[in-house]
């Protein structure tokens, strides 16, 4: 613990050092994307408190003695120590620990560096202490990541621990893609275009679980719900089904709620015939649809907070007669 008790600046409560004994619970690759984000954070910071402090002090129209102040200012150390007290948020142990760290270095890039070095993070973070990699490169090493640094993963998925000390290189495709190197197609994916360097997937029509092509005629399987035609094309199966052997009604696995096998026919329920009532509400009638019902209000009534209730004339007009569905309507049995 040799960033605890009295190393600690006043900015890092002493509360924080209890912080360093959850770290170890971070695995190490964890711990070293960790360490890259809060460089980067550390230089977005910097380079947004130049940008702070170059606005805040002098504003435009300066004379020649503000000139010289200002040159002066630009590089000195108390613009630094400025910059410095902003780099972290007071509760962000990492941040203000690494910042007490390597502030020699910081101080080293602001004073002698600076010109030579303009971009900070790869300064810092890259080549001095070591904590993040260039982009497309992974790991101690700063190894290309799987398909090149130049398009990791070819474009089409993530390289783990793309730009940090940690990570293994190897992708996680986006969901059109598979594969160690993001080039094939997933399922439900075909290939428009595959050449040594460029994979591109694009979706199936709907009707296919896999394909080869853009149409229904293209499936290699169809998918749940859906069933290969005379044609080959896969058509979805009759509304009265759920899974099907072919097109029809006479065709299903399993009948859709709402239906009932009958004749070896798959048909809708007249639920507005059933022995018991569906529709109990007073002055409503029942609509028989397929695979369901509506409860409406009946002629000469309207729907009004739940019930049904005699439509008012205003002088000769008759206001509309309700005929939308209930609330109370239920779309199966
Ligand atoms: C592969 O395809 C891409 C995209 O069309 C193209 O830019 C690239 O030049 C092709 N590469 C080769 C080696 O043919």
């Amino acid at each position: 613990m040799r960033y605890c008790p009295g190393r600690a600046p006043l900015a890092v409560p002493l509360v924080l050092c209890a912080a360093v004994l959850l770290l170890p619970a971070l695995g190490a690759a964890e711990r070293r994307r960790l360490a890259c984000s809060t460089c980067r954070g550390i230089a977005d910071r910097f380079n947004q408190g130049l940008a702070d402090t170059a606005k805040k002090n002098f504003g435009g129209g300066n004379t020649a003695w503000e000139e010289k102040t200002l040159s002066k200012y630009e590089s000195s150390e108390i613009r630094l120590v400025e910059i410095i007290e902003n780099l972290c948020d007071s509760s962000n142990f990492e941040c203000n620990n690494m910042v007490e760290e390597h502030e020699e270095h910081i101080e080293k890039w602001w004073f002698k560096l600076k010109k030579k070095y303009p971009d900070l993070f790869k300064w810092f973070c890259i080549e001095m202490i070591e904590v993040c990699c260039p982009a497309g490169t992974y790991g101690p090493d700063c190894l290309a990541c799987r398909g090149g640094s130049e398009r990791p993963c070819h474009g089409n998925g993530r390289c783990d621990g793309d730009g940090t000390r940690g990570g293994d290189g190897s992708c996680s495709c986006n969901k059109e893609y598979t594969g160690d190197f993001c080039l094939d197609c997933s399922n439900g994916y075909y290939s428009t275009l595959k050449n040594e360097t460029h994979s591109v997937c694009t979706a199936c029509h709907a009707a296919c679980k896999t394909c080869t092509g853009s149409s229904n005629k293209d499936c290699q399987d169809c998918k749940e719900g859906w069933i290969k035609n005379e044609e080959a094309a896969c058509v979805v199966c009759d509304a009265s089904c759920v899974g099907c052997t072919g097109e029809g009604s006479d065709k299903c696995k399993v009948c859709a709620s709402g239906y009932i096998k009958e004749d070896e026919k798959c048909t809708d329920i007249d639920e507005c015939n059933l022995p018991e009532k569906v529709c109990i509400r007073e002055n409503e009638d029942c609509v028989n649809t397929r695979g369901s019902y509506k409860c409406v209000c009946s002629e000469g009534f309207e729907e009004k907070d739940g019930t049904c209730v005699q439509t008012v004339k205003t002088g000769e007009e008759i206001e509309t007669v309700a005929t939308e569905p209930s609330p109370g309507g239920h779309d199966d049995l």
